[in-house]
């Protein structure tokens, strides 16, 4: 694994991120995102459940068995998915690489430090607040870098993972790239994506999605499971207006494998 170039309040930078980058990332704001985010991703008791279990039950039937030893996932937010993982593979090193140090930040203090966090969603009609009791996972590490470069050798991760990413990427094809260059033979990469790209040519190389299908097939990725609407309903408020995803969720299987 790479060394990192710089810490800030204990997270590791694998990447300069200057300034105007810093201005220019919609993910590094407070409030429009990292507190969005933590609602979403943090505060099941406040919708009642957790709105992306979808994701978390379409992907636990893929978990591989026995002994795991490096998890990875890519955009991993606020941490709720890679934490998740930490819980359930107390002895596997776990990993969330976003290139938002504000996400990366909330992730760090809820997750790793153990601090609680103090949610108040009156903005979105709710009259109570709530707090979250932080937790103190040992086997979660966090780090800034972009999907493009991951500071993790070649063949080093047994599952690599990421939600609402892909699609938001500006070189989704270096991405993947990048995810099967860490993955082991036989890794699992496992892949939720809305397909709301930003981008016409992305739209034009990566839709519909059986053009992502011959895109992992030619990388050297077997599709184990292809789902293409898994529908994901994201909170917004306390009437039950939603936002509805519908995405594309897919596992591969990193060949070719190498024989012992
Ligand atoms: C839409 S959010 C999704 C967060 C979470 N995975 C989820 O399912 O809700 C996208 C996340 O990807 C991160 N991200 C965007 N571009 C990235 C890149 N090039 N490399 C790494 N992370 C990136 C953002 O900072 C943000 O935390």
């Amino acid at each position: 694994m790479k060394s990192p170039l710089s810490f800030r309040k204990g997270i590791p930078f694998f990447c300069n991120k200057s300034e105007s980058d810093f201005r220019k990332d919609v993910y590094e704001q407070y409030e429009s995102m990292v507190v969005r985010q933590s609602a979403l991703h943090l505060a099941d008791q406040v919708w009642g459940k957790y709105p992306l279990q979808p994701i978390l039950d379409f992907a636990a039937d893929f978990y591989p068995d026995g002994s795991v030893q490096n998890i990875l996932e890519i955009g991993s937010g606020v941490g709720r998915w890679i934490a998740t993982l930490a819980q359930l593979y107390p002895h596997a090193s776990c990993w969330g690489i976003d290139y938002s140090y504000q996400m990366l930040k909330r992730a760090n203090e809820y997750w790793i430090l153990g601090q609680d966090l103090f949610i108040d969603l009156s903005n979105r009609g709710f009259d109570s607040t709530h707090t979250l009791k932080g937790h103190r996972l040992t086997n979660l590490n966090l780090g800034l870098s972009k999907a493009s470069n991951l500071p993790f050798s070649n063949n080093s991760q047994d599952l690599v993972l990421n939600s609402f990413l892909l699609d938001r990427l500006d070189e989704p094809m270096k991405g993947l790239m990048e995810m099967y260059r860490v993955l082991r033979p036989k890794g699992k990469l496992i892949v939720v994506t809305p397909l709301n790209f930003n981008h016409v040519t992305h739209w034009k190389t990566l839709y519909p999605a059986n053009k992502i299908y011959d895109v992992l097939s030619q990388m050297g990725f077997s599709i184990e499971e292809w789902k293409e609407e898994l529908i994901i309903q994201e909170p917004l408020d306390f009437r039950g207006n939603v936002v509805t995803w519908n995405c594309l969720a897919f596992v591969g299987v990193k060949y070719p494998a190498i024989s012992n």
